[in-house]
């Protein structure tokens, strides 16, 4: 049963050297949204968005997790899996940082989708010379990030673990995007806690129990720290 459910989003891996999207020099910034991160701008220009994720992908290889992340394991070491991180980020750092039980509602950048069969290949390399799906042959593969428009994975499993939590914690997210936005919402109205650790307070909809301002390398093992002395 989930006791604490982790929302992370950006910011936790920012200090890994991750952008973010929304702060200055974010990952938007330079980008049209539609143009990379919707159905129809891949349609519109597989090639521009083939090499922005493969760009990506090739970035989020060369760096590695920070306190954090490892944090956030530690807390599953200690409490097994009473701990779900839900991510919406695409980076696999929680995982490399020895976190197992992560759902990734926004993708992973690090597996390919195939739209012609359907496979979720683990993947590597690039997209953008369009390599053969493993699976069926056909050279249909695209990043297996959700996109505006489309729908994020795992959400019956997210919700239930959100409505029956006792701590909500949300980690280095701005609360920009639904239907991560809500959760904090969601828990709270379903009695939950809820924590929020981010460089600043985010536009959530809902005021959070207790909000922390700072980076996350610092206030993520403190409050890891405070839940394992509590539990
Ligand atoms: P954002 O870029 O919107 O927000 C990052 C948040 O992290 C901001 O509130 C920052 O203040 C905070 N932050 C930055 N550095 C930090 C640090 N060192 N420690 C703690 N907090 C820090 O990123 P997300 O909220 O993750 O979706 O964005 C949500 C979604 O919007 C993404 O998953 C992506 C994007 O469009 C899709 O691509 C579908």
């Amino acid at each position: 049963m989930t006791r604490i459910v982790v929302l992370t989003g950006a910011g936790i891996s920012a200090e890994s050297g991750v952008p973010t999207f929304r702060d200055a020099g974010g990952l938007w910034e330079g980008h049209r949204i539609e143009d990379v991160a919707t159905p129809e701008g891949f349609e519109r220009d597989p090639d521009t968005v083939h090499r922005f994720y493969d760009a990506r992908r090739r970035a989020v290889a060369n760096v590695i997790p920070n306190a954090a992340h490892r944090a956030l394991a530690r807390l599953e070491s200690g409490i097994g899996p009473e701990l779900l991180v839900v991510t919406q980020n695409v980076d696999d750092l929680h995982e490399r940082a020895g976190s197992s039980n992560v759902l990734h509602m926004h993708g992973e950048l690090r597996r390919a989708l195939c739209t012609w069969c359907g496979a979720r290949p683990a993947w590597e390399d690039d997209l953008a010379d369009r390599p053969p799906c493993p699976e069926c042959g056909e050279r249909m593969l695209r990043p297996d990030v959700v996109w505006f428009g489309e729908m994020p994975y795992h959400l019956d499993r997210i919700e239930q673990a959100v409505v029956s939590c006792e701590v909500f914690a949300s980690i280095g997210t701005s609360g920009a995007v639904y239907p991560a936005a809500g959760y904090v919402a969601l828990a709270a109205a379903f009695g939950a806690r809820t924590v929020e650790l981010n460089l600043e307070p985010s536009d959530a909809i809902v005021p959070f129990d207790d909000a922390r301002a700072g980076a996350a390398t610092e206030l993520v093992p403190a409050w890891v720290n405070e839940v394992l002395a509590g539990s």
